[in-house]
């Protein structure tokens, strides 16, 4: 078996020197992966005193922090380097707000559901993978993903377009009348995992009646293409028709979770393999990843930049719960992960990625946190092509369990095997994360964060929706709750 395979190639006149990767090894893949990651943490300035841990720089958004501890996680789980592990931890704590709900009151006022769903599935993927737990006096990973669902669920509004979430959580914002696939996609993401996570039904069917809406407002069509959104002043009949690889990857991994959740059942089995189908269609040229939408004309903007990284995440995490979907899926991954490697080998570190992983090594000097989040999700995804058995290199520890803090970034050693198997854990296979049904609306105080949030908006208007909606909420379960009294 081979042992440190990174390879450079030999800087040719006129060629940059990019990373190699070669997709059957284990150690290739890690190796790569160590490289950009290190790349892509540097931009990140949240755990230096004085910062906001979380926090990206400007002009990124607070949803993209979420998106890129998420990746981390899964940057660990795949390559078993736990370096980044205490900084991942911090952040994922750092903003679960004053309910921990991932509505800390600095984002309140410009929060979206679909923002709020990123940090929310960060957190699910720590329960999934035994991320190392917080401290028992602080919130719990699988207690936040469920505060975030019952949340959204709260929210799921009936008046327009026969159900949905809205994009944005408060009518200030614009956005409020907007219902679109990422914010339901989150949604749905998060039910079908606490159903498996849980092995509670009412998760599962949440997740039946919010892929039953996406169909029937065409968010997703016949031929499974998934659309952004619709304005509910048209009652959703005026759809955006662009197409995202994230949407399609959130629904495509729900999917999965569900047909693994089903044991197979048949009806789930379709709609992921309709939508691996199409996804393979539209999101890849010539087995390359690509955000077909912006990615060509270079029109991708900051949070553009970074869906392919959880599109590879969703892809990755697909094969292992839908084993039928490797045969599509690895060869993409494999192919792409390659191409993305090509790209590493800009900026100061002669690593930075390009965006554009189809122009294989002619470097497309677009650099940034999206462009590293990309590079770095494809790479580690790609981990799951590799037969279990063959990336135990050396029988040595594994990714599961470990700690923060350990290691040199940039320095892994060769020798870490995988873990044997990613099979994301359940509360009855291993998972040690403590849950609470009942998190989210509800907990003492989450009344007050709404109220300062309308004072700091001073907009009476805003008042007077949520009341409205107020009224309209009605909790899963059959309870009622008036959050503002
Ligand atoms: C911040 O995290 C990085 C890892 O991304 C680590 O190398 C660095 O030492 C940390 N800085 C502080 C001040 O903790
Ligand atoms: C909120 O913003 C303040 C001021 O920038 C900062 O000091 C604080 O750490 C932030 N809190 C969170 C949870 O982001
Ligand atoms: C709005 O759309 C929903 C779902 O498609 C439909 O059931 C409802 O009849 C529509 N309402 C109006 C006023 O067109
Ligand atoms: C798993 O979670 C469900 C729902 O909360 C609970 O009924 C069950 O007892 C849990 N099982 C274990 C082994 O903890
Ligand atoms: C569900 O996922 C597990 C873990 O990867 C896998 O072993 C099992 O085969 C999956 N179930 C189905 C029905 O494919
Ligand atoms: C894949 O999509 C194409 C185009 O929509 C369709 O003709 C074909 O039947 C689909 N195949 C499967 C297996 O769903
Ligand atoms: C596929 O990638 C090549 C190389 O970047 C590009 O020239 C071509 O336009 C792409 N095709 C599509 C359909 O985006
Ligand atoms: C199942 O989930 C629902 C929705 O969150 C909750 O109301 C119910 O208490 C849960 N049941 C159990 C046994 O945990």
């Amino acid at each position: 078996m081979r042992i440190a395979t990174l390879s450079w190639l030999a800087p040719l006149a006129g060629t940059a020197v990019s990373i190699t990767i070669e997709p059957t090894s284990a150690d290739s893949i890690r190796n790569a992966a160590s490289t950009v990651a290190f790349d892509l943490m540097s931009y990140y300035r949240g755990n230096i005193s004085g910062e906001t841990p979380g926090i990206l720089p400007q002009p990124f958004f607070w949803w993209e922090g979420g998106g890129m501890f998420m990746t981390m996680i899964d940057y660990w789980r795949y390559t078993g380097d736990s370096s980044y592990n205490a900084v991942t931890s911090q952040a994922l704590q750092a903003q679960v707000g004053e309910n921990n709900d991932y509505m800390p009151q600095n984002q309140t006022k410009n929060e979206g559901n679909d923002d709020q769903g990123f940090w929310a599935m960060a957190a699910m993927l720590a329960a999934e993978t035994n991320f190392p737990n917080p401290p028992q006096d602080k919130p719990q990973w699988l207690a936040l993903a469920q505060a975030v669902f019952n949340e959204h669920a709260s929210r799921w509004e009936t008046e327009h377009c026969g159900g949905g979430l809205r994009w944005q959580i408060f009518q200030f914002n614009k956005g409020f009348d907007y219902k679109n696939s990422i914010s339901n996609g989150a949604f749905f993401n998060l039910g079908t995992r606490l159903a498996r996570y849980t092995g509670n039904d009412t998760y599962a069917q949440w997740a039946e009646k919010i892929w039953d809406w996406q169909e029937s407002v065409k968010f997703i069509d016949a031929d499974y293409n998934i659309f952004d959104g619709s304005s509910l002043n048209e009652n959703c009949t005026v759809i955006s028709p662009l197409q995202w690889t994230y949407n399609a990857g959130i629904f495509l991994h729900g999917a999965a979770n569900m047909f693994n959740y089903s044991k197979g059942s048949s009806i789930w089995r379709d709609r992921t393999a309709g939508l691996l189908n199409t996804t393979a269609r539209v999101f890849f040229n010539q087995t390359i990843m690509e955000e077909q939408a912006c990615e060509q004309p270079n029109t991708c903007n900051t949070d553009q930049l970074s869906f392919k990284a959880y599109f590879s995440g969703w892809l990755a995490a697909t094969t292992i719960l839908a084993p039928f979907t490797e045969s599509t899926i690895n060869p993409l991954l494999a192919s792409s992960a390659v191409a993305a490697g090509q790209q590493c080998s800009g900026g100061a570190s002669k690593s930075q990625c390009g965006f554009r992983w189809t122009q294989r090594d002619a470097n497309d000097g677009n650099f940034g946190i999206g462009q590293s989040m990309s590079a770095l999700a494809v790479i580690h995804s790609a981990m799951v092509t590799i037969p279990r058995a063959a990336a135990v290199i050396d029988g040595g520890s594994t990714g599961g369990g470990s700690t923060g803090g350990g290691g040199q970034p940039g320095q892994v050693p060769v020798t870490g095997s995988a873990p044997p198997s990613f099979a994301p854990v359940t509360n009855s296979t291993g998972g040690t994360s403590q849950g609470d049904p009942n998190a989210g609306i509800g907990t003492p105080g989450r009344e007050s964060v709404m109220i300062d949030v309308i004072k700091t908006t001073e907009k009476d208007t805003v008042a007077a929706s949520f009341l409205t909606a107020a009224v309209a909420l009605s909790v899963i379960g059959g309870s009622f709750i008036m959050v503002y009294e």
